[in-house]
């Protein structure tokens, strides 16, 4: 455990239900203890919408300015080991966001936060199991955006190129002429993506399977690489080369073309691949139980932990969001491990009981009611 928290305050303004919220000294751990609606996974949603730049709900920059207001500020006061500085962002209620650092403007997250990393639990990881495959796509990449600025800027360019594409796709006079250089441009960022990503599940993969041991009894988590150009190598650990890629997506692309024109969207390229978690070699979303779903969510969000250390040589900062209550002895006792080993973690819940230990070495702070 390193010496220093990395979020050593967190100021909240019209942010969401909280009018004004001041958390002046955060711990090693530290839970937020409140009843349903006082803004407890709020303050986890504004410490990650600043460290990793996105909400973890999905939510628009206009969602998160409170209800009448016409800007939002989240304000973390950090600390390095050779550093101390206050990040603040103003978030507005038409959807813009500014990022400064001791008072002076940044144009760039990475240069500001680029060292910090968050990692959330959330009930909701339930569904990195059960639900469709954006779920497991978007853990993924965001993942690999927040550790690669290549990774995010593939990502990025990529899903610029398919809806321009999808866009051409629909108008009826757009001619074959016209999608080539989009789809070349498909082509070659497809490729890229698709390599960063195999890449990375292929590490996040042997964590979450040495991780999921420790957890279950005896099952074996595996997960595999579905492609939808017919590379074929489901195995994340095979490498695939960009070339490999390439051809890959411009024999589908060829092979396909008649049908993209009939559905007017782009069919083929990594936007609709998936990764298939298996348990003993099964397809766990088909034939897993609630509770080899719940270790399986746990488990790559743990590896994910993994993987920022590996990565990035330091450890991230859990966000954990109403998960205590609904994990066995085991699993609660595994989380607590990671807890101790983060740089940082923040819990909430609606029941003190539920997070064992809090009273010994946590800052706990009680949230009030929905009206406060
Ligand atoms: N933009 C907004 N302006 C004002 N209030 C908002 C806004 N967005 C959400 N809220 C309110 O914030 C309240 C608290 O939400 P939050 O999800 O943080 O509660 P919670 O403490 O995590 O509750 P639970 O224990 O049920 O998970 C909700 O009642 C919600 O309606
Ligand atoms: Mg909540």
């Amino acid at each position: 455990m390193s010496e220093h928290v990395p979020v050593t305050s967190v100021t909240l303004e019209r942010f969401r239900n909280h009018q004004h919220l001041e958390i002046g000294s955060l711990d090693q751990t530290t839970v937020l203890v409140g009843p349903n609606g006082s803004g407890k996974t709020n303050v986890l949603e504004a410490i990650d919408l600043v460290i990793s730049g996105r909400s973890f709900r999905q939510a628009r920059i206009e969602d998160v300015v409170q209800w009448g207001s016409d800007d939002a500020v989240v304000r973390l006061a950090l600390a390095r080991q050779d550093a101390a500085f206050v990040v603040e962002e103003r978030l507005s209620a038409e959807g813009g966001r500014r990022l400064y650092v001791n008072g002076v403007e940044k144009r760039r997250r990475s240069d500001v936060v680029g060292k910090e990393h968050t990692v959330v639990f959330r009930p909701d990881d339930l569904e990195l199991v059960k639900g469709p495959s954006d779920v497991r796509r978007d853990a993924l990449d965001a993942l690999g955006a927040r550790l690669s600025e290549a990774y995010g800027h593939t990502r990025r360019e990529y899903t610029r190129v398919v809806r321009h594409r999808n866009a051409l796709l629909r108008e009826w006079r757009a001619t074959q002429a016209d999608l080539e250089v989009w789809t070349e441009q498909a082509i070659a960022l497809g490729a890229r993506l698709l390599v960063h990503r195999r890449r990375l599940l292929a590490r996040l993969a042997a964590h979450a399977a040495r991780e999921h041991d420790s957890l279950s009894d005896g099952a074996r988590l595996s997960m595999e690489y579905h492609d939808r150009c017919g590379l074929g190598a489901t195995d994340p650990a095979v490498e695939v080369s960009g070339d490999d890629a390439k051809a890959a997506l411009r024999a589908a692309f060829a092979a396909r073309r008649d049908e993209e024109r009939q559905r007017a969207t782009t069919v083929v390229g990594p936007h609709r691949d998936d990764v298939v978690l298996l348990l003993d070699g099964r397809e766990a979303r088909r034939f897993a139980s609630q509770g080899q779903r719940r270790s399986i969510a746990l488990a790559w969000r743990i590896a994910e932990m993994r993987t920022i250390e590996d990565v990035s040589g330091s450890s991230p900062i859990l966000l954990l969001d109403d998960v205590m209550s609904e994990l066995d002895e085991r699993r609660r006792a595994a989380l607590q491990d990671c807890i101790a080993s983060a740089s940082q973690a923040v819990l909430t819940t609606t029941d003190e009981g539920h997070v064992p230990g809090a009273g010994r070495r946590a800052l706990v702070i009680a949230l009030g009611g929905p009206r406060e």
